[in-house]
């Protein structure tokens, strides 16, 4: 381990267990030195894995459901309270389609479950750096990171209505981003991530399918969920100081390819 984030005060959305990408990224922070501050929507804390995690890392676990205005300032506030200053680092690792969950086809959505699914996993984006920002919650250089998929960019139909709000979010990281970097200093980037087996990866529809595709599509492989936590502690990290309004793709190659031999092989068969 490198002391990356020695000293480092965070906020992490989004462990919901042991596969979650957010997970990683916690043990990975802890390894790393930082301290931080556990959140997950209050109903996701029923199984009550998160705390084996905090006991783990050395960390207070704050519920917070990322849709509303009153849990994340009372979650920044606290946080603030509990790691003693400002933050440095805030992973928002949240994401979810009522559309996808209910079996409902892009074509002929629920709107009411469109509205829900892009607040949750993208306008709570907004609404984490509006309560970071208002409450200049962050220190100068600090670094705040979104997941995202690259269905943000193009075409995987089983997606559902995730693409459109992955692309959401991106826009959003930019936009936001602008304002941060300009008054505080800090840096707002979202990583674009391979398929990876977690609750939420598993609910898109023909998951292994993709997950098996996207493998032999990139030249080196899917990337893991604890390669995602490295990449993500390097953006958390002083190196990356001037990296920001990024979508930085982290998937072995994928989004670059258009055929990989392997794949050209089914098709000679
Ligand atoms: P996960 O299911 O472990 O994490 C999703 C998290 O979102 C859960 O902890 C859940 O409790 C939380 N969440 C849902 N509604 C919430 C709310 N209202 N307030 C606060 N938290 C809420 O799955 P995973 O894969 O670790 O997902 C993390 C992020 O990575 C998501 O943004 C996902 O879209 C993204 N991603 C995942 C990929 C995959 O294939 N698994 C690929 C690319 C991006």
């Amino acid at each position: 381990m490198y002391n990356l984030l020695k000293g480092k005060k965070g906020i992490i959305f989004g462990a919901l267990d042991n596969n979650s990408i957010a997970w990683k990224v916690a043990e990975r922070a802890h390894e790393e030195g930082a301290s931080f501050v556990l959140t997950n929507a209050p109903i996701a804390m029923r199984m009550g894995e998160i705390n084996e995690l905090a006991a783990k890392t050395n960390s207070q676990v704050i519920p917070a459901d990322a849709t509303s205005m009153e849990d994340l300032e009372n979650l920044v506030e606290k946080s603030m309270e509990i790691l003693g200053g400002k933050i440095d680092f805030v992973l928002h690792s949240i994401g979810m389609s009522v559309n996808v969950r209910k079996g409902k086809h892009y074509t002929d959505p629920s709107y009411d479950f469109t509205t829900k699914g892009w607040d949750v996993s993208a306008v709570s984006f907004h609404k984490v750096m509006n309560v970071l920002y208002h409450k200049k919650a962050m220190n100068e250089w600090g670094s705040i990171v979104a997941l995202s998929y690259m269905a943000a960019q193009r075409v995987f139909p089983d997606y559902n209505d995730m693409a459109d709000n992955k692309a959401y979010l991106e826009s959003i990281a930019r936009s936001f981003g602008y304002f941060f970097g300009r008054d505080f200093k800090v840096r707002v980037n979202t990583i674009s991530q391979s398929p990876t087996k977690t609750t939420a990866g598993s609910g898109v529809k023909g998951f292994s399918g993709f997950l098996a595709y996207a493998e032999k599509m990139s030249p080196l492989g899917n990337a893991t969920a604890l390669e995602c936590a490295d990449y993500t502690i390097s953006l958390f990290s002083d190196l990356t100081k001037k990296v920001t309004l990024q979508n930085l793709f982290h998937d072995g190659g994928f989004s670059n390819m258009g055929i990989s031999d392997v794949i050209m092989d089914k098709f000679n068969e």
